[in-house]
């Protein structure tokens, strides 16, 4: 059965409870309006831990001044019904006010430099802090001993990886592979924003990811050619493109002729919707 808590105090109460009779606690922070894509996250932290918590907050220090706060869907009680059904134990849904009593402008901030500028980071500044900041008190307040996150939001996991890390949080980071449409189409809650034929349209960003991985493993031009070459076809499909990058899968570093492993990393606008997809090729 799945208990929902709104504050920290109950949170805290539920999974002190849990630890002290030795449980294994496994955690996935989400923004909700849950897809299968999450669901997977909850099904893998089933596998790893004995009590499950998940949380559902949409976090208002990520989010860029003109950016879809406000519109972002919040649907918890059909959230409530997926969770129940994956075997979720825990939900946490707080308020901002429970989060940030002090305001998003006065907080404490997690910045991890150098990832976070990157890709994502340099069409949307502050991002990752804010994903960070809310990541690393969400670790605090729930006190996992595993969190587990999506590939589909590749830069995001690196910049979680590499916190925890620096920070020393004793958790244990595990991503899962990202959950696609019969189309191809990464799920993600921005996909509610489409059309019906903007959907069909979206479904080519795979098809983008596979053709460069193809051309990666023929290995018949440089990864620059390469990248033109996916960034006109992506053009020409009707995206605007923010970014179509080939990077190092650790450091996000642009990628070099000749590595033996390249992520690729795309980033798209869709009339007003902003989509991201990733893949990685290994080229040995
Ligand atoms: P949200 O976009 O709700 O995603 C929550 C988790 O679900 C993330 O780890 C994300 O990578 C994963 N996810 C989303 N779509 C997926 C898909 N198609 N396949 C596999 N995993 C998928 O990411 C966030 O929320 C926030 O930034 C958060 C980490 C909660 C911090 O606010």
């Amino acid at each position: 059965m799945l208990t929902t808590v709104h504050t920290v105090q109950d949170l805290r109460d539920y999974v002190g409870k849990a630890r002290r009779s030795g449980q294994r606690i496994s955690f996935v922070p989400t923004m909700g309006n849950l897809h299968e894509g999450h669901l997977a996250l909850i099904d893998e932290a089933r596998q790893l831990g004995n009590v499950v918590v998940a949380s559902i907050f949409v976090n208002p220090m990520q989010f860029g001044e003109n950016e879809d706060l406000d519109a972002y869907p919040r649907t918890l009680d059909a959230d409530k019904k997926g969770l129940e059904a994956h075997g979720c134990d825990l939900l946490f849904a707080p308020s901002v006010n429970e989060v940030y009593p002090a305001g998003t402008a006065q907080e404490t901030r997690v910045e991890v430099p150098g990832l976070s500028a990157l890709h994502c980071g340099t069409s949307r500044p502050g991002h990752f802090t804010g994903v960070a900041t809310v990541v690393s008190k969400l670790f605090n307040m729930v006190q996992p001993d595993i969190a587990v996150f999506g590939q589909k939001d590749f830069q995001q996991l690196a910049v979680i990886r590499k916190m925890v890390l620096d920070l020393c949080f004793p958790i244990e980071i595990i991503g899962v592979a990202t959950s696609r449409e019969n189309s191809g189409l990464a799920r993600s809650s921005r996909n509610g924003y489409l059309s019906d034929a903007e959907k069909k349209q979206a479904a080519q960003i795979y098809q983008i990811l596979e053709y460069c991985s193809t051309q990666l493993i023929q290995h018949d031009a440089s990864l620059e050619t390469i990248r033109q070459q996916a960034a006109q076809k992506l053009t020409a499909l009707g995206f605007r493109i923010d970014y179509l990058n080939f990077a190092n899968p650790v450091t996000l570093e642009m990628a070099k002729d000749g590595d033996p492993e390249i992520v690729i990393l795309i980033a798209v606008w869709l009339g007003n919707t902003r989509l991201i997809d990733n893949m990685t090729v290994s080229l040995n």
